[in-house]
C-alpha cells in the first residue's frame, strides 16, 4: 500500500457508500459533493474528517466552489456516480457536447483537477445506452483527456464481492496514461458462498409487533461472521424503525411465499401491483435482490413487513455504526442509491495496488516513454 494516503473528491457524493469503501482502503476522502441536505448530514455524521459541500453539480460555478473548497490541497482521485437521467445523442464522438450535464461536471472537475485516477459508477443500462455510444462517448472523452479508461467487461455484481445483494452496476476505471491501464478485481466470493439474507440480518430484533425505536438495544448475539463484522464498532442499533402496513397489506405480504413475488399470489389479491419486482419476498438463504429507495415493493424473508432501513443497510454492507439522517423517507433513498461500501472497499483497494504495482515495477505500464516519470503518489 502507498504510505502516503491518495486524496479523493466524491462527486454526487450521496450519504457516502463509495465513500466508505475508500475510507476502510485508507484513502483521505477530502470533500464530498451533492444537492442534498440530509445526504449531506449522513455523509458528514458517518465521516468526520472529510469536508462537505451542498452545490448543484448541474451548474457552471460548482466546479469553482469545489476548487475554493479544497484550497491548494491536491485531489489524487476523483469519483462519483452521476445519475444518468436526460442522456441524448448530439451525434459527437465527445460526450462534451452533449446536454449531459450531470456527467460533465465529473468531466469538469477531472480536467481542473487532473487527478492520478477516476472511477464513475452507473445503472448496468449505460452500457447498452443508444446502442453503446455513450459508453464509446465516455471512454472517447476521457481518453482525449489523457487517461487511459477501463470499463468493467460486463456489470460487478455486489454479492460476487461478499454483499448479501444482488446487485449489478457498471464501472469505469480512467487511470493517467503513463501509469498503465486499471484491471478490475477478481470475485472474493463464489455463488455456492454468496452471504444470504438471513446471514445479514438475522440478529436483528423482528419489529413484528411494534415499531421500534431510533436507538435502541440489540436483543441477540451477532448470529453469523458477516453478523460479527457489521456489529464491530456499535453498541446500539439505529435505524430500526418498522413501517406501519395496513392489516389488508401485512395480509397480502403473508400470502408471498420466500423468494416468491406477485405471481404466487392467488387470483385476485394484490392485482393493485403486477410488475416484475411486485410483492416480492425475500430469500432467507439466498442474497437479496436490489434493495429500492424505499418503494415498498420488497419484504422482509420472514416478517410481513418492509426490510427496515437497518435491514436495507446490512444488506448494502454498511457497518451498523454508519448512521442515517433525515425522514424515513430520505433514509431510505441514502441506502438504496449507494454503491454498497464493501464492493467500493474491493475498488478502492484493486487502484491501490495497481499504482504500487506500476511504482515497484511488478505491472508493466504500457506508455514506455512515461516509464521514467517520477510517480508521484
Ligand atoms: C446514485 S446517488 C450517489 C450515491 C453515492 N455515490 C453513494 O455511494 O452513497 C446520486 C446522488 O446524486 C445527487 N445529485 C443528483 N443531481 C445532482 C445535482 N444536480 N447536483 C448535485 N448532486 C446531485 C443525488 O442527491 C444523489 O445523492
Amino acid at each position: 500500500m502507498s504510505e502516503k494516503q491518495l486524496n479523493v473528491l466524491d462527486l454526487f457524493c450521496g450519504c457516502g457508500g463509495l465513500s466508505q469503501g475508500f475510507l476502510d482502503a485508507g484513502y483521505n476522502v477530502m470533500l464530498g459533493v451533492d444537492f442534498e441536505e440530509a445526504a449531506l448530514k449522513t455523509f458528514k455524521y458517518n465521516h468526520e474528517t472529510s469536508d462537505v459541500l451542498l452545490a448543484d453539480l448541474s451548474k457552471d460555478e460548482a466546479i469553482e466552489e469545489i476548487a475554493d473548497k479544497i484550497g491548494d490541497q491536491k485531489v489524487d482521485i476523483v469519483i462519483g456516480g452521476p445519475p444518468c437521467q436526460g442522456f441524448s445523442l448530439t451525434g459527437s464522438r465527445d460526450i462534451n457536447d452533449t446536454r449531459n450535464t450531470l456527467y460533465l461536471a465529473v468531466v469538469k472537475a477531472v480536467r481542473r483537477f487532473k487527478p492520478k485516477a477516476f472511477l464513475i459508477e452507473n445503472v448496468p443500462g449505460i452500457a447498452t445506452l443508444y446502442n453503446g455510444i455513450v459508453k464509446q462517448q465516455i471512454i472517447n472523452t476521457f481518453e482525449d483527456m489523457g487517461y487511459n479508461v477501463s470499463v468493467s467487461p460486463k456489470p460487478l455484481l455486489a454479492a460476487d464481492y461478499g454483499v448479501p445483494q444482488m446487485r449489478k452496476r457498471m464501472f469505469f476505471v480512467g487511470i493517467e496514461k503513463g501509469y498503465g491501464s486499471f484491471e478490475f478485481p477478481e470475485p472474493t466470493h463464489t455463488p455456492e458462498r454468496y452471504v444470504t439474507c438471513s446471514e445479514a440480518i438475522s440478529d436483528l430484533p423482528s419489529r413484528d409487533e411494534e415499531f421500534g425505536e431510533e436507538v435502541d438495544n440489540y436483543e441477540k448475539k451477532p448470529q453469523s461472521l458477516y453478523q460479527e463484522f457489521m456489529r464491530q464498532n456499535s453498541k446500539k442499533l439505529y435505524n430500526h424503525v418498522a413501517t406501519n402496513h395496513t392489516e389488508h397489506v401485512k395480509w397480502v405480504i403473508s400470502q408471498v411465499p420466500e423468494g416468491g413475488n406477485h405471481k404466487d399470489l392467488p387470483p385476485g389479491i394484490g392485482d393493485s401491483r403486477k410488475f416484475n419486482e411486485a410483492w416480492t419476498r425475500y430469500h432467507s438463504k439466498k442474497p437479496s435482490r436490489t434493495i429500492d429507495t424505499g418503494h415498498r415493493n420488497h419484504f422482509h424473508y420472514k416478517y410481513n413487513r418492509v426490510p427496515t432501513v437497518r435491514e436495507n443497510a446490512r444488506l448494502q454492507s454498511f457497518r451498523d455504526d454508519f448512521v442515517f439522517i433525515g425522514t424515513r423517507t430520505q433514509q431510505n433513498r441514502q441506502v438504496g442509491n449507494a454503491v454498497p461500501p464493501l464492493l467500493s472497499l474491493n475498488l478502492a483497494k484493486a487502484i491501490l495496488r495497481h499504482f504500487d504495482d506500476v511504482k515497484s515495477g511488478r505491472r508493466k505500464v504500457k506508455d514506455l516513454e512515461q516509464l521514467n516519470l517520477e510517480l508521484n503518489i
